[in-house]
């Protein structure tokens, strides 16, 4: 018997970017009033989701051709709200849901962040969470005034500093620390509110408690999806839910397990961490539409080529548009790259090469993205059986839905919400009712 699984969102922080896609309906017009991200919200709280999980980028990409050109144009990733002032505008229209937004360690001094997004869970009534980046580009550094993202190992060390002062500023309140009682006239015991003085290799604070109190969640739900040894250690020290990428079934295993023993070794308990794959499950009335459905992507795949190594070349932090794009990648083509971003994504790259050609990449990446990596498609049944195989082999703890290739539209939405979890939830592989208020408290349900 399996157990249920957690489900989760991985949301596109750039909603404009599915504008010419069809299906898109207004969003040309809509993509900065916020509305298309409360529907999705309302829509996958009545499907009882653990949470929706806003990516967030601090910068317009640059990545082909040196320029923001083919970015602006065809809007890829681009333009994008604030994550953290659309989960407010979200919390206020849903009641259950988890809320999790991307912040950089960059951004802001701790205190400012602690306290917005201790606001924010205090508004949501304790849904708040915080994915933890690092950045993936020298670039969204730079736009901060700092040299760039450093070597892998000293950014997350800073990182792992960074989390440590944070938890502790949201600590300075303790957990029973509010006491409002009328008959002794006290609000909070002061004995309970501590200041602060924290000395680290990179950051030091000598400061008052936070000035927004305790909330609900004391310390919001923590998410991290590195991939890299420091990377995933910083994941196994903090996080309530790791984000991992859904490469073969033995590769999930493999990680999840991997997570897990850190975690031992680091004193968590593993249970305390959710390890949720990302899948892009495609859906239809029957198998032969679900082939009709693949051979579609692969036709769209072929005339987004340009755009679709624009957005590879995001997410490695290198401009591939030095490559020729119908010779076949020699080992000789591929070892100017360099990256000080996504290693790991960097070195699938080259591996994946393979003697392939550019183009050819970029079609079967557009294609993997929407159908992942792990084959999914067909009918919520055929879907639901693969998905249960898939958890019973790999232990656990769930999978985190996204629309692949960015271009997020409701019909999609509706599709996983309204005809696969229900099936699920038949199935018993997922909640039917909330149990929790919190998003700590669904993500510890089971
Ligand atoms: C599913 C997924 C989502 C991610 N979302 C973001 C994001 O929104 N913003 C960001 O700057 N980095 C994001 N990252 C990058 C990771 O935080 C991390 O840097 C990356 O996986 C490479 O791992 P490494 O930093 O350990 O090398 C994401 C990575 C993955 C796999």
């Amino acid at each position: 018997m399996v157990n249920p699984f957690h489900l989760g969102w991985f949301m596109s922080g750039s909603t404009a970017q599915g504008w010419a896609s069809p299906w898109s309906g207004d969003i040309a017009s809509t993509w900065g009033s916020g509305a298309f991200h409360v529907r999705a919200a309302q829509l996958l709280e009545r499907a009882k989701l653990d949470f929706i999980l806003w990516e967030d980028l601090y910068y317009i990409p640059h990545h082909w051709q040196g320029k923001t050109d083919i970015y602006v144009e065809n809007a890829i990733s681009t333009p994008r709200l604030d994550t953290l002032t659309m989960t407010t505008f979200v919390a206020a229209q849903t009641s259950k849901i988890g809320l999790i937004a991307t912040v950089p360690n960059f951004a802001y001094h701790p205190y400012a962040l602690a306290r917005l997004f201790s606001s924010i869970d205090s508004l949501s009534g304790g849904r708040a969470g915080w994915n933890v980046v690092t950045g993936t580009t020298n670039q969204a550094l730079r736009n901060f005034g700092h040299e760039g993202l450093g070597e892998t190992e000293d950014r997350y060390e800073k990182a792992g500093e960074y989390v440590d002062l944070m938890k502790a500023i949201w600590n300075t309140w303790e957990e029973d620390a509010i006491i409002a009682d009328e008959s002794t006239g006290r609000f909070a015991d002061p004995a309970k509110v501590h200041k602060l003085k924290f000395e680290g290799k990179h950051y030091s604070f000598d400061g008052s408690p936070l000035v927004s109190g305790r909330s609900p969640q004391g310390i919001p739900a923590i998410a991290q999806a590195g991939a890299s040894a420091p990377g995933r250690r910083l994941a196994a020290a903090h996080s309530d839910v790791i984000v991992g990428v859904a490469q073969s079934v033995a590769g999930m295993k493999q990680y999840r397990e991997d997570v897990r023993n850190t975690m031992i070794e680091l004193g968590r308990d593993p249970d305390d961490c959710k390890v949720l794959f990302l899948i892009t499950p495609m859906l239809a009335d029957t198998q032969e539409e679900a082939e009709l459905k693949r051979a579609n992507v692969h036709r769209q795949a072929e005339e987004r080529v340009e755009i679709e190594l624009a957005d590879i070349g995001k997410r490695m932090d290198i401009d591939l548009s030095v490559l020729p794009m119908d010779t076949p990648l020699t080992e000789e083509l591929l070892a100017g790259l360099h990256t000080t971003g996504h290693i790991s994504y960097l070195a699938k790259f080259v591996k994946s090469a393979g003697g392939r050609t550019l183009r050819e990449m970029a079609v079967e990446s557009y294609i993997r993205m929407n159908w992942s990596e792990i084959d999914l498609y067909g009918t919520v049944e055929t879907v639901a059986d693969r998905m249960e195989e898939i958890m019973a082999e790999v232990g656990g703890d769930g999978f985190l839905f996204s629309q692949g290739n960015g271009n997020h539209t409701t019909r999609y939405m509706v599709e996983v919400a309204e005809g696969l979890v229900p099936e699920l939830q038949r199935r018993g592989l997922a909640r039917r009712e909330y149990t929790s208020s919190t998003l700590k408290g669904h993500l510890q349900e089971f």
